[in-house]
């Protein structure tokens, strides 16, 4: 696939209002320290919103880390010693372009006002009195550590993960006898004092990254760049992101990072139009080389083959795990009309679903409460499950649907007699009627099949 081949989006039924809504209704994400007011663009996840996270992650690592020999894992400190940002350039050009509102003083990222305000005039008091001149805002987030509060202790949240990789290129490198080309791969969270929060939790100021720093020699980059563009395409595509809502977009050379010879995002088609889920970038060996000077330390690979030491570039898959679960969210959602009802669901594919099978008795009865607990109790080990006896069954049908629950499955007075019990099908809504001892096969059998194949041709 070319950078521009995109299909036409279809048409998505989500917009972000009914997905705050729902998120927040459903125990997924909601604002934090809600009983204050909340506090600026900062979000809590609740239960399904935890395991729906979980889920990206542990999908993330078994793609990138455990089917794959040559890349390992790493857990580097959020706040680490201040030397590796100034190293990093990121005390220097990490920086966004400020504007201030002439009239009321609202302070704007430069780069998004056309996007928030298409005539010009101020997003906050509306009047077109004009901005200031951009002035550079540096977005890390800084803090004092140690018990003097005073300069000597300014340390910095990492507003990146991926310096960890860098700065333990040698020491993992050596304790693993890695050799290129091999990758270092962490999950954590970041932090940036972005100018403009919005969109839910698309752009906040604390989020959490999924970043792999592949390191190989320099003659290869090129080719492994092109090859990470479409194995990371390909694992949204296996997420079950429908392929018309995802694109590659090359950025121009003007929107390069301080670091990058060549950036590459995945896009998303959100209801308000593309925007950045993971960049893949060609970082050459500027990260290496910087540590390497300003620490005086040598951060690089000896070739024993070819009896030199090479300082390895870097090809960079970096994403965010709230953005994606917000694609996810926003991709999944649909209405659709049932009888004279519209049905609200999430077409979850079932290995980000948070709950992949619930299980129903068809009422809260002590005749049938022992037979759904114990049906229950069997399937918890091997699926993700929820136990919902509270309401009518149609409720509960409809709850599991809004939370993208693939399969429901219901014991009702003929269990006891037939030892068997139903199965819905989400999507369908067709049940079927499964005997006790073969449910486990079926489940597999069900989500299998639930699961999306498609992906796009290379
Ligand atoms: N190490 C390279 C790097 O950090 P980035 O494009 O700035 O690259 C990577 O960030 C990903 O992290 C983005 O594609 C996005 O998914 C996520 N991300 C970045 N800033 C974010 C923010 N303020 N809120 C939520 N997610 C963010």
């Amino acid at each position: 696939m070319t950078d521009n081949e995109i299909d036409a989006p279809s048409e998505m039924k989500a917009d972000i209002e009914k997905i705050t809504s729902l998120a927040k209704r459903r125990g997924i994400v909601f604002p934090s320290a809600e009983i204050y007011g909340g506090f600026a663009a900062a979000y809590d996840y609740g239960p399904l919103g935890v395991e729906l996270k979980r889920n990206i992650r542990e999908l993330w690592w078994q793609s990138m880390v455990q089917e794959r020999d040559n890349i390992v894992g790493l857990e580097a400190a959020i706040i680490t010693n201040p030397k590796v940002w100034s190293a990093a350039g990121h005390l220097d050009a990490f920086h966004d372009p400020l504007v201030e509102c002439l009239n009321c003083q609202a302070r704007f990222r430069e780069d998004l006002l056309a996007e928030e305000s298409p005539d010009g005039s101020c997003p906050t008091c509306k009047t077109d009195r004009g901005f200031t001149a951009p002035k550079q805002f540096n977005m890390m987030l800084s803090t004092i550590v140690g018990p003097v509060s005073d300069e000597s202790g300014r340390a910095y949240m990492r507003p990146e993960t991926a310096q960890g990789m860098f700065v333990n290129f040698s020491q993992v490198q050596s304790s693993m006898r890695q050799r290129l080309p091999f990758g270092i791969a962490q999950i954590g969270k970041s932090f940036r004092n972005e100018i403009t929060v919005k969109q839910f939790i698309f752009r906040t100021r604390e989020f959490e990254q999924m970043e792999m720093e592949f390191f190989c020699y320099p003659e290869d980059s090129a080719e492994w760049y092109e090859y990470w563009k479409q194995e990371r395409l390909n694992w949204y595509f296996s997420l079950g992101i429908r392929p018309q809502h995802l694109r590659l977009r090359a950025h121009a050379q003007e929107e390069l990072s301080h670091y990058s010879k060549g950036t590459t995002d995945i896009e998303v088609h959100f209801p308000w139009g593309w925007g950045e889920l993971e960049g893949i970038a060609n970082r050459g060996d500027f990260d290496l080389t910087q540590h390497s000077n300003h620490s005086g330390q040598k951060l690089t690979f000896f070739d024993q083959e070819r009896n030199e030491h090479v300082v390895p570039h870097v090809i960079e898959p970096a994403a965010g795990v709230d953005r994606l679960m917000l694609t996810l969210l926003l991709d999944a959602y649909d209405e659709e009309i049932v009888g004279d009802e519209t049905r609200t669901l999430l077409r979850f594919a079932p290995n980000v679903a948070p709950v992949n099978v619930a299980v129903l008795p068809l009422s809260r009865n002590e005749k049938l409460s022992p037979t759904a607990r114990s049906v229950h109790d069997r399937l918890k080990t091997q699926f993700r499950t929820q136990y919902d006896d509270a309401q009518s069954i149609g409720r509960r049908y409809r709850r599991q649907d809004e939370i993208g629950t693939p399969i429901c499955v219901t014991v009702d007075f003929e269990s006891l007699d037939d030892e068997a019990v139903t199965i819905r099908e989400r999507d369908s809504m067709k049940q079927i009627r499964v005997p006790i001892s073969g449910l486990s096969d079926a489940l597999a059998d069900s989500l299998n099949s639930m699961q999306p194949k498609m992906t796009r041709e290379k």
